[in-house]
């Protein structure tokens, strides 16, 4: 049985709103009902990590987030029961059904703790110092920029996630607590559609996409 968990506690403040981001309007609907519709459809159960004081969208778990992501992710799993496990970031209200079912299809494979959605980088990608001199370009045909929905063995997760709090606070995404723990990892083809609404630019893309 696989069970969804969307993370909605983080306040947005490079987007700069005035309550949390995941709650802000979205072609009249709060942001993180896009992504329960969607996820929903695909898993039996839908946790969502919210702030304090908000209530859980209908047919889902509510609990509260953390001060850092990886403590909402671990906060929302502890009221999990499914396996595997489908992290979402609510700030991401256009993902599809078939992405993340695809996540789900392809941890099937034994040898992997994480099937994660990412898109191939399109732009140049070049490495500089704190001076701004580049030291490197890196070769793009390796490269994926990483998104949510991410998909890994429960068990995986659990483990990943008592990681020390230094190590928490520092990780941008669930799945490079896995890969140090030796975990296996592979990229799932999506796209720059699944983008993540961060700035009022993204919003305004957001609002003009769904429908
Ligand atoms: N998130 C969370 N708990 C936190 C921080 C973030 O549940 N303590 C969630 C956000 O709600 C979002 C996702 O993690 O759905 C990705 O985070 P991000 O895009 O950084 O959102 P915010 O932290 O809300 O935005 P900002 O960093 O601009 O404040
Ligand atoms: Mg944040």
């Amino acid at each position: 049985m696989a069970v969804a968990l969307i993370v909605a506690a983080g306040r947005g403040e490079r987007l700069g709103s005035e309550g949390p981001k995941a709650f802000v309007a979205l072609r009249g609907r709060p942001m993180l009902e896009w992504s329960v519709e969607v996820l929903s459809a695909v898993c039996d159960q839908v946790v969502v990590a919210l702030p304090p004081g908000v209530h859980a969208p209908a047919g889902t778990i509510g609990v509260v987030g953390g001060a850092e992501r990886s403590h909402s992710v671990r906060n929302a799993l502890h009221a999990a029961s499914g396996d595997p496990v489908l992290v979402h970031d609510a700030a991401r209200p256009l993902l599809t059904a078939e992405l993340a079912q695809a996540c789900l299809d392809a941890l099937d494979a034994r040898d992997l703790d994480a099937a994660i959605a990412a898109a191939p980088v399109t732009d140049t990608i070049k490495e500089a110092g704190a001076d701004r001199v580049v030291a490197r370009t890196l070769d793009r045909s390796r490269l994926w920029a990483i998104q949510t929905p991410q998909a890994f063995r429960a068990a995986v997760l659990h483990r990943a996630l008592e990681a020390g709090a230094g190590v928490l606070a520092q990780a941008t995404d669930d799945a490079w607590l896995v890969e140090r723990a030796g975990g296996r990892v592979r990229v799932v083809e999506s796209s720059a559609a699944n983008f993540k609404v961060t700035t009022a630019h993204d919003l305004a893309v957001a609002e003009g996409l769904l429908c």
